[in-house]
């Protein structure tokens, strides 16, 4: 079986991380996301990728080669223009000979893939969409149908208060190949918006497939620090690497080749990537390293993201929510206000 994985988005709402590295790229503890995604792949059965790619593609590519390493077949479209969530697959359509899932590249979830390909077996419909329930759904995609699954409206982000439903696109579908001719050429086309909504219109059958699973888009920030929480508290199961370092008490996961002065105080939730520096009496909770980053002696960071080869200056303090881009120095003594994004710009990504 093949999937498609959409990794063409611009990860807008993560900058300036993604000036740096594309959203599929960006490491969860220590492994780029988009890695965790394709063994997930592997693990279900599933022997081909295509990535469907246009934002920072080289580092899709220099990471997963011909995808060997990863027992995959993996092939890369890069498109010249964004195409949208359903122009990137009708985009990739010489490729796929039979049923095929889609991956949004930004969504962490325990989902069962194999569990999905039962039920559109069972259904019969043109395709299976994976929903979960959530708090707010006016933030999501709703999604309605009956008893059976058979799916009967989409509402896109509808007004607080009238949600016809808690139950949301979670960014996992599974399709057939008949799909395609509902999908336009050669523009950009969300298949959120229009492709499904015609599905629906054109009155072929959509099912919907509501789990309990583990589920978040890593899109923002806040997301992907509680991703990281819900690793590291064990809420979503996830394999770390064997070589990390494992005398550090509580939820901290601190990658081989860091060095850490013995009086800094780490946790709880907190990640720090290959060869990071970090100096004596430091202050670290519920943060994110990358790699290479260079902490001097009395800083204090909590809740942020710090991109590979930042150096913050001794005596500094970042304040909550803080996003630090790739190789941004602080000065020693600056006091970072909470909620700041530092570094990067559009240009210098392309
Ligand atoms: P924001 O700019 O922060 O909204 O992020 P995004 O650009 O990634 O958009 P969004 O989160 O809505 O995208 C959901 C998934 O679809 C992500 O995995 C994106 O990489 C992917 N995606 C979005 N637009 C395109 C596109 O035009 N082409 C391709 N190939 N993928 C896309």
């Amino acid at each position: 079986m093949q999937a498609i994985v959409l990794v063409g988005g611009e990860g807008t709402r993560l900058r300036p991380l993604t000036f740096g590295t594309p959203k599929p790229m960006v490491p969860i503890a220590g492994v780029p996301f988009l890695a965790r995604t394709v063994e997930r792949l592997h693990e279900a059965g599933i022997d081909e990728v295509i990535f469907a790619a246009g934002y920072m593609p080289q580092a899709i590519v220099d990471y997963f080669g011909d995808g060997s390493a990863f027992k995959m077949k993996i092939t890369y479209v890069i498109e010249a223009e964004p195409l949208g969530t359903a122009g990137a697959l009708k985009n990739v359509e010489r490729y796929i000979h039979g049923p095929f899932f889609v991956l949004n590249g930004d969504v962490l979830t325990s989902l069962d893939l194999r569990a999905m390909m039962e039920f559109h077996r069972k259904s019969g419909g043109l395709g299976v969409l994976h929903l979960i329930r959530v708090e707010d759904p006016s933030a999501f995609g709703c999604v309605v149908h009956d008893a059976t699954g058979r799916i009967s409206a989409f509402v896109e982000k509808p007004p607080k208060g009238s949600e016809p439903t808690d139950e949301v696109n979670a960014g996992t579908y599974l399709l057939e190949p008949s799909v395609f001719a509902m999908i336009p050429a050669g523009r950009n086309v969300s298949i959120e918006r229009e492709t499904f909504p015609a599905i629906l219109v054109s009155d072929q059958r959509l099912y919907a497939y509501t789990t309990n699973d583990y589920w978040i888009d890593l899109g923002r920030p806040e997301h992907y620090l509680s991703a990281h929480r819900d690793i590291l508290s064990g809420a979503m199961p996830l394999a770390l690497s064997s070589d990390h370092d494992r005398s550090l008490p509580g939820e901290v996961y601190v990658e081989a080749g860091a060095h850490i002065d013995p009086t800094t105080q780490l946790g709880a939730n907190v990640v720090v990537g290959r060869g990071c520096s970090i100096g004596a009496r430091v202050k670290i909770s519920d943060s994110v390293l990358w790699d290479e980053v260079v902490v001097g002696d009395d800083v204090e960071i909590e809740s942020s993201i710090i991109a590979s080869r930042a150096r913050i200056g001794a005596h500094a303090t970042i304040g909550a929510g803080t996003v630090i881009g790739h190789d941004v120095v602080i000065e020693p003594g600056t006091h970072i206000a909470p909620d700041s994004r530092i570094g990067g710009t559009a240009a210098a990504a392309r």
